[in-house]
């Protein structure tokens, strides 16, 4: 372990969270514009989707090892002692339609630990699961609940709009991007329309963004690369040329000749201005607080995507912060309202498949 604990993380208490107003409100619009994403998607493809990251790029098992003697501090929650997990991973893709990869968008990791023992979240009760939902980027795109509504409703009128107007803008937004990292800053908006570069999955860090207790402190999780050949990819250009999937392909070539290891790190909250709760969109400091790795995650060499994993992982399985423990209950505004929206929106597309989507208790049998 290379950086330093904290010695002095926060204590959470119960009024650092200022619930919004309307915030019943906003869940109620968020629900009925990814409805209609996945309405439009549905009767597109006449399968359910999910209403965000719709695309899968790997569909992955392994494990997650928790750290040996951890300072008292983050030996919280599920870290509390050294154990092995089995896991699942799904790699996937921002927009809730399925795209042709060369509208290149945010990255995302959503990793499910099972027989995971303690006090369970409200909704998660009588499961033994732990989900860990992240993006590519420190921060999310919008500081709570109702300005992304703002934002989602932008990205739902783009869905369905044709793929050649979508591969245009594309490409369009990577040169806007390089514009405006040259005057110091990433245009989140910009990237999710699709000006990500066009790089391989499997070299980016992964951020939940938005914060989680940690027994009775308050931390963000991470995933990041460890092992040399992940790490080689780290800004290593993808060939997407009339490779639609040419994500998922880089990803199958990755793990049919080696195997993965990523750290998971979290980083404790020491400081409510500088790392606030209530506003997403600000990074936490790291030079205020460091990422931590209190586990490492590793995946052996496999068949990454297969049309086998994605009835059994796409279809049949939902990720939300929500599953889990009591001990890593999703706070702020952002939080919040993930808690019914994931749970509606996967309710919605099991009935569009006629499948169940159930919590696992042991690994897919691939
Ligand atoms: C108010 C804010 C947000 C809303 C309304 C929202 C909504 C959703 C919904 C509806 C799904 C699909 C659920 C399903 O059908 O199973 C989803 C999936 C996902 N979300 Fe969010 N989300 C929000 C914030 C975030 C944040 C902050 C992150 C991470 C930093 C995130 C990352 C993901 C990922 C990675 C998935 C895919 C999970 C999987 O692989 O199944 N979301 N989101």
């Amino acid at each position: 372990m290379t950086a330093t604990v904290p010695a002095a993380p926060l204590p959470y208490q119960a009024a650092f969270e200022k619930p919004e107003d309307g915030e019943a409100e906003t869940i109620h619009g968020l629900i009925e514009t990814l409805e209609k994403i996945s309405h439009t998607t549905f009767e597109d493809t006449k399968h359910g989707l999910r209403g965000v990251h719709a695309k899968s790029h790997g569909l992955l098992t392994g494990e997650v090892r928790v750290l040996d003697h951890l300072p008292p501090v983050l030996a919280q929650g599920l870290f509390s002692k050294a154990c092995t997990y089995p896991a699942v991973l799904r790699l996937s893709t921002v927009p809730g339609d399925v795209l042709d990869d060369k509208v290149s968008t945010p990255r995302a990791l959503a990793i499910k630990l099972l027989g995971v023992e303690g006090e369970r979240l409200p909704g998660s009760e009588g499961d033994t699961t732990q989900d860990f939902v992240m993006v590519n980027g420190p921060a999310f795109g919008a500081p709570d609940a109702k300005h992304f509504l703002k934002n989602l409703k932008l990205l739902a009128s783009t869905t369905d709009k044709g793929e050649s107007l979508k591969k245009a803008f594309s490409a369009l937004a990577r040169g806007t991007e390089k514009v405006i990292e040259a005057f110091g800053g990433k245009s989140g908006t910009v990237i999710a329309m699709g000006g990500h570069p066009e790089t391989n999955i499997l070299g980016e860090t992964f951020y939940s963004q938005v914060p989680s207790l940690y027994g009775p402190y308050i931390a963000k999780f991470s995933i990041a690369p460890t092992s040399p050949a992940l790490k080689a990819l780290t800004d290593a250009p993808v060939d997407l040329h009339d490779r639609p999937n040419g994500i998922r392909d880089a990803v199958n070539d990755y793990f049919a000749h080696n195997e993965a290891q990523w750290e998971l790190r979290v980083q404790l909250c020491t400081d409510l201005d500088a790392m606030p709760i209530e506003d997403a969109s600000v990074p936490w400091p790291e030079n205020k607080s460091p990422f931590i790795t209190v586990a490492h995650i590793h995946v052996p060499r496999q068949v990454a995507w297969s049309e086998a994993r994605s009835a059994a992982i796409d279809d049949g399985m939902a990720f939300s912060p929500w599953h889990g423990l009591a001990a890593h209950r999703p706070i702020g505004s952002i939080m919040r309202v993930r808690r019914v929206v994931y749970d509606t929106m996967s309710k919605i597309r099991a009935r569009q498949n006629k499948a169940s989507i159930a919590e696992p208790t042991s690994l897919p049998p691939f």
